[in-house]
C-alpha cells in the first residue's frame, strides 16, 4: 500500500467518525409567494417531533396547470460571524424540467433532490406538473450528513422558483448541523 493511500484511509476514517457524531435538523422555514393567481402555499410548516427531529411540510397549490416551464435558483448559505447568511459553495440556476430528466450537472443538488426530497414528495415524475406539489414529513437524519459533509453551523437553502421567466415563489429552509 502506498503512503498516500494509507493517509487517505486515515483521513476518511477520522472524517466519518466525526460526521457520525454530528446531528442535523430543520430550524426554520419561510415561504413567499409572488404571484397568487399562479401558485399559493397551503402549507409551509415545521413540526417538532422530538428534540432532535423536526419534519418539514410544504404544500403548493398550482392554479394554472399544466406547468412545464420551471426554473429554479438554488443557493446554499452559511451563517457568518455577524449572524447574517453568506453564500456558501453552491449557487445554481437550472431548468428544472431538464434537471429531472438527466445530465450530471448540478451534482450536489441532484443528490439532495433524488436522495432526500423525491422519495417523500409527489415531484416524482417529469414535467409537466398538473397537480399540487406536496412534500410531506421530510426529516433530516445524520445519515444525510454524508450527502452534506459540512462543519457544524447554521445553514440555509434558498430556492427561488420561476415559471415562464417570472419568479413565482421562494422557499427558505434553515437547518442546523450540530454536535
Ligand atoms: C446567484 O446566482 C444568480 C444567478 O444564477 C445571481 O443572480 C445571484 O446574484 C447569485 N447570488 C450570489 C450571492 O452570488
Ligand atoms: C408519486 O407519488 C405519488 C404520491 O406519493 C404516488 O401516488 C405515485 O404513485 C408516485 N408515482 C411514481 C411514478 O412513483
Ligand atoms: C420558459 O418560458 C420562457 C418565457 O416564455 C421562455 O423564454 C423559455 O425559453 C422557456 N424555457 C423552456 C425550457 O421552455
Amino acid at each position: 500500500m502506498n503512503i498516500r493511500l494509507i493517509w487517505w484511509t486515515v483521513i476518511a476514517t477520522l472524517a466519518s467518525k466525526r460526521l457520525c457524531g454530528f446531528k442535523t435538523k430543520f430550524t426554520n422555514l419561510q415561504c413567499d409567494e409572488f404571484d397568487k393567481p399562479f401558485a399559493t402555499f397551503k402549507t409551509c410548516r415545521l413540526k417538532a417531533l422530538s428534540r432532535h427531529q423536526v419534519s418539514l411540510n410544504v404544500h403548493v397549490q398550482l392554479h394554472q396547470v399544466p406547468v412545464n416551464n420551471v426554473t429554479i435558483n438554488a443557493q446554499l448559505l452559511r451563517k457568518g460571524y455577524d449572524n447574517g447568511y453568506k453564500p456558501f459553495m453552491y449557487n445554481n440556476t437550472a431548468d428544472f424540467c431538464q434537471f429531472l430528466k438527466s445530465s450530471s450537472r448540478y451534482m450536489f443538488w441532484k443528490i439532495i433532490f433524488f436522495k432526500i426530497v423525491r422519495p417523500i414528495s409527489n415531484i416524482n415524475h417529469s414535467c409537466p406538473f398538473d397537480h399540487d406539489i406536496i412534500v410531506k414529513d421530510l426529516i433530516l437524519d445524520s445519515s444525510m450528513l454524508e450527502l452534506m459533509p459540512f462543519p457544524t453551523n447554521e445553514y440555509m437553502v434558498r430556492l427561488k422558483v420561476a415559471a415562464y421567466n417570472h419568479y413565482k415563489a421562494e422557499v427558505r429552509v434553515y437547518l442546523s448541523i450540530y454536535d
